[in-house]
């Protein structure tokens, strides 16, 4: 998705955009440009390619002054190109804009534009909103956004700068994350808060169709009437260094090894003697429920998948797992004695948010579980639990998912102690949760272990997972994480399904990774791993103590924890051995092709 900067100061404004444009990388990009005011002149340098490809064009301007706006562009309408690459300016070069988002009506807007006479230089969505800016700019930049923000259907992180009120930039949002900043020396705009980091830890959150217009000392807010508003300064516990890679080669690699911290940090404060503590959830009376449904898209949902089974099974409350894009268009049957459930890192995924604002408006109590404080969704939430993971900066998530596993199991145990249920099996539950990190940590030392088998996958085209129950998730995230980061096509099935099709597909040399942790249906799926060796597969299976057979290419023997905690455990080495692969093939681990950390877009 697209990355946002924007600073008006009193020292020089393009070192802030640049860094800020850096930092917002992991967000997938395709071109970047910046527009900075300088000498009551807007001057605009973009450019398809990478970060240093803007720095170097660059390189052969000057440009100097207090006021700018940087974006790094996710192509959606319109091929990547220096035309398309943002900003984009009026004719007149008096006003300069920079956009997130996508405007779905802007060919009707385009044709009302052309008809009254611009040129377009671009493809793009963005370009009519500067346009229209121009058209309807009366000497009032904030009137004229007023009356194109009427104009606009769809979603959009705007900036705008213009040569009329120089030292300023104006800031609005709708369904597009901005975060605005503020320190002595300038205030700031960013899509993320690593983009401020550097620079300030004090930050104001926009709702949407709110206006933040930037001065070098100060920020004003406005509503969409133009009435002023105040809105509080909200310190971020984050560190610049918690943004950077501190040692590790990449960013997936220190955040897998930071899992066993956010696990406790997670874990932190949340268990008192054998009771689960989820204040953010005091006010909910579970007991009106008779169904739930779990909502994510990619990893998350995966999360939700492992969130849901242990939900169900401790509260007896049904519970319904959906991908976010389905949902939303499945006209789902919710109503007030529903409790909907959202999953999000980024708290910004388009979809789940599209999700969750059905459920409200469907009368469902809303639950948020996200990573990002401050996110649009756990704003929106009528509840929201975090995760205390920390910036997740790999576009592939490894650290928000175990933490989100973490809280789906603490909300399950919460639910379930409200509901008077099985209250008194939790005692081996919690100290096991108490023991995870060290656990986790544990299985990190193993590390070397998971590298080899990821050799398994050096020439390998296709790779399988199989596993039951719980395990399912567990193997749905790990083809996901393999295929993501190394683009080894990867599938995931029930273990139990096999015969009823997959199998067709095991040959000599097929690798196969199969899951059997859980005690209750382990022989089970040992049963079928035998099918696929007996196949041909080189098998590498991660099974409990006890359960180990002798013609698997490799086995590794979980830990000894509480079986609804062992999706935690397994998540480690297939998190490895999919990074391993990818190292192995050369990858981009940090930002695999096509994909971007935060899809802010349907
Ligand atoms: C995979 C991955 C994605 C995200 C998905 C949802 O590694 O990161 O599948 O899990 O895009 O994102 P959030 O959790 O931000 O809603």
């Amino acid at each position: 998705m697209c990355g946002i900067t924007a600073i008006s100061t009193k020292k020089e404004a393009l070192p802030f955009l640049l860094q800020g444009l850096e930092k917002l990388e992991y967000r997938g990009y395709d071109s970047a440009g910046v527009t900075i005011l300088s000498q009551n002149q807007l001057k605009t340098i973009k450019t398809k390619g990478r970060l240093k490809d803007l720095k170097e064009a660059l390189s052969h301007q000057v440009l100097k002054g207090q006021v700018g706006i940087g974006h790094t562009r996710w192509a959606t309408h319109g091929i990547p190109s220096n035309l398309n690459s943002h900003p984009h300016t009026n004719e007149d070069e008096t006003i300069s804009i920079v956009h997130n988002g996508i405007i779905e009506n802007y060919r009707e807007l385009k044709n009302f534009l052309l008809e009254k006479g611009y040129h377009f230089h671009s493809e793009t969505d963005s370009e009519v909103v500067v346009h229209l800016l121009d058209y309807y700019y009366k000497g009032d930049i904030l009137k004229a956004l007023q009356i194109v923000l009427t104009k606009l259907v769809g979603s959009y992180a705007l900036c705008v700068v213009t040569t009329n009120h120089p030292d300023e930039v104006v800031i609005t949002k709708k369904d597009s994350p901005i975060v605005i900043g503020k320190s002595d020396s300038g205030t700031y705009g960013a899509s993320d808060i690593p983009a401020l980091l550097e620079y300030t830890k004090e930050v104001y959150f926009l709702n949407d169709h709110d206006i933040a217009v930037l001065h070098p000392d100060h920020v004003d807010f406005y509503d969409c009437d133009l009435k002023p508003i105040e809105k509080e300064l909200v310190n971020i516990p984050y560190d610049h260094e918690a943004a950077q890679k501190d040692g590790y080669d990449t960013f997936m690699l220190k955040e897998i090894h930071e899992q066993p911290h956010v696990i406790k940090e997670t874990l932190r404060g949340r268990i008192s003697q054998d009771q689960v503590v989820l204040d953010e959830l005091a006010e909910i009376d579970f007991s009106p429920f008779n169904k739930a449904y779990f909502v994510a898209c990619g990893t998350a949902y995966h999360a939700c998948l492992s969130g849901a089974n242990i939900f169900e099974r401790m509260t007896k409350i049904p519970v319904i797992c959906q991908v976010a894009s389905e949902f939303r268009y499945n006209d789902p049957a919710i109503d007030e004695h529903t409790l909907c459930l959202f999953v999000s890192q980024s708290g910004e995924t388009a979809d789940t948010l599209a999700a969750l604002r059905l459920a409200k408006k469907q009368q469902a109590t809303t639950i948020a579980v996200a990573n990002v404080l401050g996110s649009t969704i756990s704003r929106e939430a009528d509840y929201t639990i975090y995760t205390c993971a920390g910036p997740e900066i790999a576009v592939a998530s490894t650290k928000a998912y175990t933490t989100q596993l973490v809280v789906l199991m603490l909300l399950g145990m919460y639910a379930a102690q409200r509901l008077d249920k099985k209250v008194d099996l939790y005692h081996d539950l919690i100290q096991n949760l108490m023991k995870l990190p060290e656990l986790v940590e544990n299985v990190l030392q193993d590390e070397p272990l998971f590298a080899i088998y990821a050799e398994y996958l050096k020439e390998a085209h296709d790779a399988y997972f199989i596993g039951r129950s719980l395990d399912y998730a567990s193997v749905l995230e790990g083809a996901l994480k393999l295929k993501e980061v190394s683009y080894v096509h990867a599938d995931a099935y029930i273990a139990g399904e096999l015969k009823h099709g997959p199998i067709a597909l095991i040959e000599k040399g097929s690798v196969l990774f199969a899951v059997a942790s859980q005690p209750h249906i382990a022989a089970k799926t040992i049963s079928n791993i035998q099918e696929t060796i007996a196949r041909g597969a080189n098998v590498i299976l991660f099974t409990l103590k006890g359960m180990e057979i002798n013609n698997a290419a490799e086995t590794y023997i979980l830990p000894d924890i509480h079986p609804l905690l062992q999706s935690i455990i397994v998540a480690i080495p297939l998190q490895l051995i999919a990074y391993y692969t990818a190292c192995l093939k050369g990858c981009d681990v940090d930002k695999p092709r096509n994909l971007a950390k935060s899809v802010t877009v349907e």
